[in-house]
């Protein structure tokens, strides 16, 4: 087995969010936290544009790339260029549960075939350097499965086929009747299956995903024996959360990031991005939630969401945005 590093906080993969441009925006808040791309199918990799759908940069790291497919010589040949371009770690999707991917048959689905996805486990694990982790991100279960059995059917075969870790996303899919946003939220969340899961492989990475909308919530997790805690909707919607991570979940020194000089930080890249004839909102359109809860953080959202579509927006539209935050001007209590 690959040895996967002790990865307390990951932000989830999430489709047209997890981005680049994202990643590198929640980097400034966090050295340490593990960062996932979107999920890319195993054929676009291979036939795809691959700059555009592989491409980031090594200051995103650690970054692991998430595959979506079925077929084993295919996820094989995408984890091989995916470990090429550099990804810290190869992620097989088996937890989406999107029509398209049903018809794909990938995702959540696979829970049904763990056999199936053993091979395609093995398949990818024998195409990447020793060095880089080939992982599983999966539900408990799917439409009338029970969790007691699937979760660990499914574990069993992947970890046997040589999986270095698992990320559980704690419900069920129900693929018939659900849309993808309604089974990120309906089936119930079961931390408890989880945590028997880590139980009974006390020597197996198992990181737990679901609802966990801050860091209380993640150390009381990982209190609980989880390895480590992956969060998708709270880091996008409220990134700021991520700033306490490297102190609270990894034991740095701190200071915690500051949310300003976050902003600071990424005006070379948006410029850059700007120069090569990129738009203003690919990159902030991912910062809109920094100053939730702070005072002009309406303002600040308001400001980037109305002026980054305007032609030519450039960084006079941060400094703008920037000017409106009044918290910074305000007197501190003594
Ligand atoms: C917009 C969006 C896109 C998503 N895309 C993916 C994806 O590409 N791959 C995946 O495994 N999960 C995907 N998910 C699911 C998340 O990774 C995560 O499992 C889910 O949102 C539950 O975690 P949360 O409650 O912390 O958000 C997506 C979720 C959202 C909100």
């Amino acid at each position: 087995m690959t040895p996967y590093p002790a990865h307390r906080l990951a932000v989830a993969p999430m489709m047209d969010w997890t981005d680049r441009w994202c990643r590198l925006f929640h980097r400034r808040l966090s050295a340490r936290t593990l960062l996932y791309t979107e999920m890319v199918t195993a054929p676009a990799v291979i036939h795809g544009d691959r700059a555009r759908l592989l491409g980031f940069s090594p200051e995103e790291q650690p970054v692991a790339l998430q595959l979506g497919g079925s077929d084993p010589a295919e996820l094989a040949a995408a984890a091989r260029i995916g470990a090429d371009f550099g990804y810290g770690e190869i992620n097989l999707n088996v937890g989406c549960p999107s029509d398209r991917v049903q018809s794909g048959r990938f995702g959540a689905c696979l829970m049904q075939e763990p056999a199936l996805v053993a091979d395609c486990v093995a398949a990818m694990r024998a195409a990447v350097p020793a060095t880089v982790p080939v992982t599983v991100k999966c539900r408990l279960g799917v439409d009338d499965q029970d969790p007691e059995t699937a979760l660990d059917a499914l574990a069993d075969a992947v970890l046997a086929a040589g999986a270095d870790a698992l990320w559980v996303h704690a419900r069920k899919a129900w693929l018939k009747g659900l849309s993808p946003k309604e089974n990120r939220d309906i089936p119930p969340l079961d931390y408890d299956r989880v945590v028997r899961l880590k139980a009974r492989l006390p020597h197996v990475f198992v990181g737990i995903n679901g609802g966990i909308a801050d860091l209380d919530t993640a150390e009381a997790l990982l209190a609980r024996g989880l390895d480590g805690v992956m969060i998708g909707r709270a880091a996008y919607h409220d990134p700021s959360i991520l700033a306490a991570a490297d102190r609270r979940l990894y034991g740095a020194p701190g200071p915690d990031a500051d949310l300003f000089q976050v902003v600071e930080a990424m005006r070379a890249p948006i410029a850059a991005h700007l120069a090569a004839g990129g738009r203003l909102g690919h990159v902030t359109r991912h910062m809109l939630g920094l100053f939730q809860g702070r005072p002009g953080a309406r303002a600040w959202r308001r400001i980037l969401t109305e002026g980054a579509v305007r032609p030519g927006a450039g960084l006079e539209v941060l400094d703008q945005a920037l000017a409106a935050l009044t918290s910074r001007t305000q007197p501190t209590a003594a």
